[in-house]
């Protein structure tokens, strides 16, 4: 039944997106893709082949010239730029700090929304993203907004990051989700909003299993 389903998760930066994404579409069968991967992925490549990252035109004569894919593996997702594995580096934080440059470039944008709606044309999918239910899967059958507080969202990185062994401030860290936020809500191409048919969650005081709980009845519901 789950066949064709679409399920459009939008929202800020570490508001939960990727990880119950992952866990919905692993339930549920569906394949789950990370558009936020993406945009990463040639901002990384921007950056290594001294692309200027305010050069529209160069970013999508690059952008032609790359194929991102993204690949399965086991629970998590490898990020590949033509056949090289960049999974880690993507989230380098000189990546964090400028992919919101890159992604605010409205061809750029354009190119990558015509490969993620290629990604869902014959497939049932969880994408998250910024403007997955406003733009890129505008008929998705489930739409989620997710949303905590600032400080909450630092404190996830900052004990995701120790966890990795990475030391990170946590002042900086809320100071750049806050910045990144602004700039993704305020650019003038398919800003970061909540769809009119977004169910909108605030996960500040939620688990990752209570959200994931939450949204799957949320679809049930819709399904049946
Ligand atoms: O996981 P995190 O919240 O750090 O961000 P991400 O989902 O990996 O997205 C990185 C950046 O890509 C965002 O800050 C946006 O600038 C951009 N992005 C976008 O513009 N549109 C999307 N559908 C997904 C990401
Ligand atoms: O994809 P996005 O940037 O929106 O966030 P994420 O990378 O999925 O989540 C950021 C961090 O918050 C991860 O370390 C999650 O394990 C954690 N998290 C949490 O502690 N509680 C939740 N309800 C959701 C996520």
């Amino acid at each position: 039944e789950t066949h064709n389903v679409t399920i459009a998760i939008d929202g800020p930066a570490s508001s939960g997106k990727s990880t119950v994404a992952r866990r919905i579409a692993d339930d549920l069968g569906l394949i789950y893709v990370d558009t936020g991967a993406m945009y990463r992925a040639l901002t990384f490549e921007a950056l290594r082949k001294n692309v200027n990252i305010k050069d529209e035109n160069a970013l999508l004569k690059l952008l032609e010239n790359t194929e991102i894919s993204l690949k399965k593996r086991n629970m998590a997702q490898s990020v590949y730029l033509n056949d090289e594995d960049v999974t880690e580096d993507i989230r380098q934080n000189n990546v964090t700090n400028t992919v919101s440059i890159v992604a605010a470039h409205p061809l750029v944008r354009e190119e990558m929304v015509t490969r993620q709606k290629k990604l869902a044309e014959n497939n049932g999918v969880v994408m998250d993203g910024r403007d997955i239910g406003t733009v890129v899967l505008p008929d998705s059958d489930v739409k989620i907004f997710l949303v905590a507080s600032v400080m909450e969202r630092a404190e996830r990185r900052h004990k995701e990051n120790r966890s990795k062994g990475i030391y990170s401030d946590l002042e900086q860290l809320k100071k750049d989700i806050a910045e990144r936020d602004y700039k993704d809500s305020t650019r003038d191409t398919s800003p970061l909003k909540q769809a009119e048919d977004a169910v909108r969650i605030d996960t500040t005081k939620l688990s990752i299993e209570e959200v994931v709980e939450k949204i799957k009845s949320l679809i049930s519901t819709k399904l049946n």
